[in-house]
């Protein structure tokens, strides 16, 4: 049976949960994306940034073999803020495609609203340790993006971190519309405006870090380390007979999010998956909707006084 999923757009449709891979390497990233489309997983969410697209196209490539159709699979990847001139555009997707042993994308996005210096060095930075933007507006790179779909290496486009300001003069000044915006959503921070803004103009939401990245030091720091042992989490993943992780997954494709939770330990990515066998009661939908304090995870906080950071507005 396949797992739900939401229609584009452009018409395709897009699994609600997939795999997300970011610092998931070589074997351990090979081996989850394996695991992950053996157990049903139709969609991979990954990036140049990660350093994994070459493993994950390893793993599909092996499942194309065994009998996996490429319609089969949507596959996520993203433009890197130091491909954002117009002219790098092009063959950062190209290489994307490469490594991934593709000859199409279902979805690239701009990985963030802030260019970084053109170069090979994924985080240039200053003497300062602060990284070295490039005066370039996203509109820019957009143009670049819509090419690729002309072309046809990439059947959408999409944009990420971009808040409703910088996503809605995407959708005024662009030829063609973005189809996603990936950003971070948990119970703590729920995007409730952008995602009435995106339903309203059919732009579907992903959410990223939907488990606020358990352990980490940056969950931590931001004090959002603590949303799976959430005493409404737990009250309610009690009730159902279910996880925390399932709990706050279940919250975001009942409301039509597409979710990514990364994992490479196999029985957390089947707990990740073991989604569509309950329902949360409108109670608990609003139970945790009321969870929101707009604390995340990811801020990008060293592009702050950068004119494009988009975290100045609350999503
Ligand atoms: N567009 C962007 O700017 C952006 C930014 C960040 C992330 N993303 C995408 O979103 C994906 C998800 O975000 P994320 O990786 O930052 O955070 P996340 O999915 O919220 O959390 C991942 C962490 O949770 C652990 N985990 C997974 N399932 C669990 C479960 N059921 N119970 C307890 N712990 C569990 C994982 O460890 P194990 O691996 O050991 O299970 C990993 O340490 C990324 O991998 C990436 O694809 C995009």
């Amino acid at each position: 049976m396949s797992w739900p999923a939401v229609r584009l757009c452009t018409g395709t449709s897009m699994p609600l949960l997939g795999l997300g891979t970011w610092k998931a390497r070589e074997n351990e990233c090979y081996q989850a994306v394996k695991t992950a489309l053996n157990m049903g997983y139709r969609l991979i969410d990954t990036a140049e940034s990660y350093e994994n697209e070459k493993e994950i196209g390893q793993a599909l490539r092996e499942n194309f073999a065994a009998g996996l159709k490429r319609e089969e699979v949507f596959v996520t990847t993203k433009l890197w803020l130091t491909r954002f001139h117009p002219d790098d555009v092009l063959p950062a997707c190209q290489r994307s495609l490469s490594n991934l042993g593709l000859d199409y994308l279902d979805l690239y996005l701009m990985h963030c609203p802030v260019a970084w210096a053109r170069g090979d060095n994924l985080y240039p930075v200053d003497d300062n340790g602060l990284p070295v933007t490039l005066d370039i507006h996203y509109m820019e790179t957009w143009k670049a993006m819509e090419k690729l779909v002309d072309a046809g290496l990439v059947k959408a486009i999409g944009v990420s971190n971009f808040n409703i300001s910088q996503t809605k003069e995407v959708l005024t000044n662009g030829r063609i519309k973005p189809v996603v915006n990936q950003v971070e959503s948990h119970p703590y921070v729920g995007c409730h405006w952008l995602l009435e803004y995106c339903r309203a103009n059919d732009i579907v939401v992903t959410a990223y870090c939907p488990l606020a990245r358990p352990g980490s030091k940056e969950a931590k720091d931001h004090g959002v380390d603590m949303l799976l042992q959430d005493p409404v989490i737990v009250e309610i993943s009690k009730k159902h007979g279910k996880t925390p992780a399932q709990v706050c997954l279940k919250w975001q494709v009942q409301r039509n999010v597409v979710v990514v939770p990364k994992s490479v330990n196999p029985a957390r990515i089947q707990e990740n998956s073991q989604l569509f066998d309950f329902e949360l009661s409108e109670d608990d939908m609003s139970a945790i909707n009321q969870l929101d304090r707009n604390a995340r995870v990811v801020w990008f906080l060293r592009c702050k006084t950068h004119p494009h950071w988009p975290f100045g507005e609350e999503f």
